[in-house]
């Protein structure tokens, strides 16, 4: 079995890089969703071409789901998209509603909650707010985004006393706390039982929708793309291979005959090989 790469626990948070703009200038972070342009992306790791020459738009506001087999490079179209890692060549930029470039603002969720296990829910929140918020009102509002995800009574609670879909929540709330222009989600719900997973999956949908964010979600789970996307790539040799839009309104209904065609054509491409 492989390690996983070692991830600081605050690598949840993008890297600065990405509130400057190619010229190094510092960019304004705009109040909500940014839109994303992706031009020519490659990505390698050493002689592993992992992404070749990627090339997506992302109007703000949109929910994208990008699925495809385990290793086709999901986590590192993620990184790049979030700035926690830089492109071997091509550009990623982020694009305010008059189409300015912007900071991403951007938080991703992980597959791990990574809290903190001597801060109490409250703090490990305020965490998202990075540095330089007053403590007070860094309680307050941490408070208000675990209201967000139905927390609001765990706020002095220990992580280790809580459930694995009730610190998900936690990881979640500490994501959308400074109110991200853009929420990525790494197998964010990969580690729950399959129950606690349909609550969390209509919980992400809900507030994803009231907060009006620019979402991207990796999953290897097809049925929970089309579920909460409205939009499902499929990455195969370091290319979008299909890209389809999924158009039914939300909240949707596990089991709708539209979406299980929808969810047939994504299997078939992911498995069949065209
Ligand atoms: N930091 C890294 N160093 C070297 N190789 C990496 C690194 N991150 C990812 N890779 C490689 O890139 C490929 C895609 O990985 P990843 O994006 O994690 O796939 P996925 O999320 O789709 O399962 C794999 O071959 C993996 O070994
Ligand atoms: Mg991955």
């Amino acid at each position: 079995m492989v390690a996983a790469p070692y991830q600081h626990p605050l690598a949840f948070v993008a890297a600065p890089e990405s509130h400057r703009d190619a010229a190094g200038r510092n960019l304004e972070t705009p109040p909500g969703a940014v839109a994303l342009r992706l031009r020519k992306v490659d990505k390698r790791f050493g002689d592993n071409r992992v992404l070749r020459g990627i090339d997506l738009d992302l109007e703000a506001g949109q929910f994208l789901a990008i699925v495809g087999k385990s290793g086709c490079g999901k986590s590192t179209l993620l990184r790049l998209l979030t700035g926690l890692d830089q492109p071997t060549e091509g550009r990623v930029e982020f694009l305010d509603a008059q189409g300015r470039p912007a900071a991403g603002n951007a938080r991703i969720v992980f597959q791990e909650p990574r809290l903190l296990p001597w801060f109490d829910v409250a703090d490990n929140v305020a965490v998202g707010l990075g540095p330089g918020t007053l403590k007070a009102e860094a309680r307050s509002r941490a408070q208000e985004a675990l209201a967000d995800v139905q927390l609001a009574e765990k706020a002095r609670e220990w992580p280790s006393r809580l459930s694995g879909g009730q610190r998900q929540r936690v990881a979640l709330a500490r994501a959308l706390v400074s109110r991200p222009g853009l929420l990525a989600l790494d197998e964010p719900l990969g580690a729950l039982d399959a129950l606690t997973r349909i609550t969390m999956q209509t919980l992400l949908g809900r507030v994803r929708r009231e907060l009006g964010a620019t979402a991207v979600l990796v999953t290897h789970d097809v049925a929970e793309a089309v579920h909460l996307a409205d939009r499902v790539i499929v990455l195969e040799d370091g290319r979008i291979k299909l890209d389809l839009a999924v158009p039914q309104t939300h909240p949707r209904r596990h089991g709708d005959p539209d979406l299980a065609r929808i969810e047939g054509s994504i299997l078939a491409s992911i498995l069949g090989g065209d």
